[in-house]
């Protein structure tokens, strides 16, 4: 199974609406997913330039962009991800 990548924007106008909250959320997922995923960081993503991609803060999952990203949010698309791949899906 390939690990679920989640990129977490650092930042400025991500960081200020509430990126720094989401790993956070990492505590909240079971040890057995967590393995899972990759978590990584990364300076601006450009998406808050443009606000045809909507508002900050903005998560990549598996490179699909989720705006107005929460813990909660991610959260659930995480685990909508791994049951996907336990069903043999992505
Ligand atoms: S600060 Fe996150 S996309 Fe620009």
């Amino acid at each position: 199974m390939k690990k679920i990548k989640v990129t977490i924007c650092t930042g400025t106008a991500c960081y200020v609406l509430g990126n720094s909250q989401l790993l956070v959320m990492k505590d909240d997922l079971k040890p057995e997913l967590l393995k899972w995923i990759d978590f990584e960081g990364s300076n601006c993503l450009k998406y808050c330039k443009d606000a045809s991609f909507g508002k900050a803060p903005f998560v990549l999952i598996n490179g699909k962009l989720m705006a107005q990203a929460t813990g909660p949010k991610v959260k659930d698309e995480i685990e909508r991800l791994y049951l996907d791949m336990l069903d043999g899906g992505e």
